[in-house]
């Protein structure tokens, strides 16, 4: 596996692959990878012939009481998980040269990212879009991953793809899980073993609050039931919400749903979603 670092480096490689017909496929990802990001690398070897990860804990997501200076960096174990799974490319990019001195544009994608976590985290869905919309224009994949865990981010960057007319198909990756239930994210690393245990909650609860409305229960008692069995396990709860699939706003009749939530458990902020039949 190579690893570039410089965008002339990037064009070079990225050039070779398209010069020999090769079907490129990109894994945006900020690192400290787990067997999530591992689905996302299968997927995307499935999907094209080339298989380009990136990583860059992206300054311009996180809030500025957020967890950007703790967000855990491995370099290397990452690197060596990602050329054992067989990707090709690491795009690792500096700071510098995805926001050089100067740098002045934002991507923002109205409506499906304002509710929800854009609600609670102001200006991360413009952050995410921004520097994902760089890494498609760097790397100029012909599909890109991505996991269903972040589903309002998927949700978000498969409206600016369509918006903006990007010849890129998205593919969203099922939600990894512990064997619990627990989904995995590299934020499970700062749970301490108490709240890890209690973690399982937020699972289950979003689980059970599905099976009451699949079966015709009232959607507020549910998602009140959901929010209780949360507290009790000690969660702080940012929201747990019923929401339209693709665009996150109040659900309609007769379009597909989606159940997420949010919530703190000793300092550290859990989402999950999950489908609702
Ligand atoms: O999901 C992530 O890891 C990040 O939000 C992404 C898509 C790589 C953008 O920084």
């Amino acid at each position: 596996m190579q690893t570039v670092r410089q965008l002339p480096d990037l064009r070079e490689a990225i050039s070779a692959f398209r010069e020999a017909g090769e079907r490129v496929a990109l894994v945006p990802t900020m690192g400290a990878l787990h067997d999530g990001h591992m689905a996302l690398v299968e997927a995307a070897k499935r999907a094209g012939e080339r298989v380009v990860v990136s990583i860059f804990v992206n300054p311009m997501q996180f809030g500025p009481n957020e967890d950007l200076a703790q967000y855990p960096r491995r370099e290397q174990a990452d690197s060596r998980m990602l050329a054992n799974a067989g990707a090709d490319l690491l795009w690792m990019p500096p700071v510098e040269v995805m926001y050089p001195e100067g740098f002045a544009s934002i991507v923002s994608v109205s409506g499906v990212s304002e509710v929800l976590d854009g609600a609670h985290r102001p200006g991360h869905f413009d952050g995410v879009a921004t520097v994902v919309a760089k890494l498609f224009n760097q790397v100029q994949p012909q599909v890109a991953l991505f996991g269903e865990k972040d589903w309002q981010q998927l949700a978000v960057i498969r409206r600016m793809v369509r918006d903006l007319d990007l010849p890129i198909e998205i593919v969203g990756v099922p939600t990894q899980r512990e064997d619990d239930g627990l989904a995995l994210s590299s934020r499970n690393a700062y749970l301490m073993p108490e709240d890890r245990a209690r973690a399982v909650a937020l699972p289950r609860a979003l689980g059970a609050a599905e099976r009451a409305i699949s079966e015709g229960g009232d959607p507020e008692a549910a998602l009140a039931q959901a929010r209780e069995t949360l507290t009790a396990a000690g969660f702080e709860i940012d929201y747990v919400a019923l929401a339209d699939a693709e665009t996150l706003a109040e659900p309609t009749p007769g379009r597909p749903l989606r159940l997420l939530a949010a919530a703190r458990i000793g300092g550290t902020r859990l989402i999950d979603n999950i489908p609702v039949t």
